[in-house]
């Protein structure tokens, strides 16, 4: 599909500049030189992104974005600005405007970057949409954002593995996913119905793990208050989940492929057979195959319950996901402590798509669930997420100083512009404001492109 851009501003100098910048066969540019075009256009079609100059002759694009945002909240837009207006268009920022930029322009990949910038995020905006429409025709299944292919081949492993009712062995670091890919496994395969029981292998002792996975009979043990079935026969009909395999003790390991093999069980204290139809799926944060080569995890068992094997690569890995889980985890927790905060600042942006992520989706959730915690309104800062390096941008970029010629070019196509504003469009008039005689205020504003466009 076409990325469809609108732009809104009286000026042609602007108007080609953009079109010399964004056309191309994926770009469909629509211009409007006024605010009551702009405003029509807007309602006749969905903009991927509109640019509005601050100034037209019909009005202020500041108010039009607000009107745009009331109606579309999701729609990006970039405001183009003069120096003058330049905290007019910050505020706007915590108002919902994307980002803005300064004339006169000065740097075109700048430009280009905002766009894109801009263009990535409303594609991730519509996909989460798109994500959330599909997946609520299976209830219960998790939202899962996978932009990346690796993530997309992940996905699609887990979709043919769902139905076969085979043991599946899912690898990756810690805040991976493994459990939202266990749980879309459980929600796609015919047990979706049936329960989905969860165990840490990690978090209890040898004694708790066997007790709590076999279950037991009053009295089998000190504390054993009343009989207790086991995940094991909780599970039956569903999916038995043991996180963190790699801890289970060499006892257990034993116990759990002799269940494996034989299909029957017993609780603690109890020696009637039980038997249980669940489906096993298995996660571990660390190598399994270097586990069984250093001797720590049976082979035997290994080889049972990998048969097939998902590996979820870590969030450093792609990229490409960071975004669109991001939004996904600011809208999640917008609506849960009903706070209306964001977007993400241009620095945060910048920041999170570089970040290690360590602790990969899970860190990434944390930061945005502080991040709106902390927020006090407007966009989210660097701080706000608890990342390093939160310096402020510059609004009024200082640092290269312009060479004499263009800005004086920047400066008289604003003030040229003005004045015809102010005039009407009348360049009779302009030239007298400006003390001008009208052949010569002609002269000014021909080169500038001004003409045309008054
Ligand atoms: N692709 C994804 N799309 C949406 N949410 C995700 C995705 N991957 C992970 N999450 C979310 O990130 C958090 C961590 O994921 P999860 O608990 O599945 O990780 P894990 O690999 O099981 O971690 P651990 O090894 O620490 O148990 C969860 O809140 C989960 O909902
Ligand atoms: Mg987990």
């Amino acid at each position: 599909m076409k990325t469809e851009i609108l732009l809104v501003d009286d000026d042609s100098y602007t108007r080609r500049l953009f079109e010399g910048l964004l056309r191309s066969g994926e770009t469909a540019l629509q211009t409007a030189a006024d605010v009551a075009h702009a405003r029509r256009a807007f309602h006749e079609s969905d903009f991927n992104l509109v640019i509005l100059d601050q100034r037209l002759p019909d009005g202020s694009g500041l108010d039009l974005f607000a009107e745009m945002h009331a109606e579309r909240p999701q729609q990006m837009a970039i405001l183009i600005t003069g120096f003058a207006d330049v905290r007019d268009a910050m505020r706007a920022v915590r108002d919902g405007l994307f980002d803005y930029l300064t004339k006169p322009f000065t740097n075109l990949d700048e430009l280009r970057t905002v766009i894109d910038r801009a263009l990535e995020m409303d594609r991730a905006y519509r996909e989460i949409v798109a994500l959330r429409e599909t997946l609520g025709t299976f209830a219960g299944g998790p939202i899962i954002v996978s932009r990346s292919a690796v993530m997309e081949r992940v996905l699609a492993q887990a979709r043919q593995a769902a139905p076969l009712d085979t043991k599946v062995l899912i690898e990756g670091e810690s805040g991976t996913g493994k459990e939202v890919i266990a749980k879309q496994i459980h929600a796609l395969s015919r047990r979706a119905k049936g329960p989905l029981m969860e165990i840490n292998c990690g978090a209890l002792s040898e004694s708790l793990l066997e007790a709590s996975l076999f279950g037991y009979e009053k009295g089998a043990f000190t504390g054993a208050g009343k009989t207790t079935p086991g995940y094991f026969e909780e599970a039956d009909g569903g999916t038995l989940l043991l996180d963190e395999i790699t801890d289970m003790s060499p006892k257990l390991q034993a116990s759990l492929l002799r269940v494996l093999q034989e299909h029957t069980f017993t609780r603690l204290g109890s020696t009637a057979q039980r038997s249980s139809d669940f489906r096993l799926i298995c996660a571990t944060n660390r190598s399994l195959e270097a586990e069984v080569k250093a001797g720590t995890f049976r082979t035997d068992l290994f080889y049972r319950i990998n048969v097939v094997a998902i590996r979820l690569p870590p969030l450093r890995e792609r990229p490409e996901d960071i975004m669109p889980l991001a939004l996904l985890f600011l809208e999640h927790f917008r609506s849960k402590f009903g706070k209306s905060v964001g977007p993400f600042g241009a620095d945060a942006i910048a920041s999170m798509e570089t970040a290690p992520w360590t602790g990969n989706v899970r860190e990434l959730r944390n930061a945005v669930e502080r991040a709106v915690v902390i927020n006090g309104g407007g966009p989210i800062t660097l701080a706000d997420l608890g990342m390093p390096g939160g310096l402020a941008r510059s609004p009024i970029p200082v640092a290269r100083p312009l060479p004499y010629r263009e800005a004086r070019e920047g400066f008289e196509r604003e003030y040229f512009k003005n004045l015809l504003q102010l005039a009407g469009g009348n360049i009779s008039e302009a030239a007298r404001l400006a003390g001008l005689a009208r052949q010569n205020f002609y002269n000014h504003i021909e080169p500038l492109g001004l003409v045309s466009g008054s």
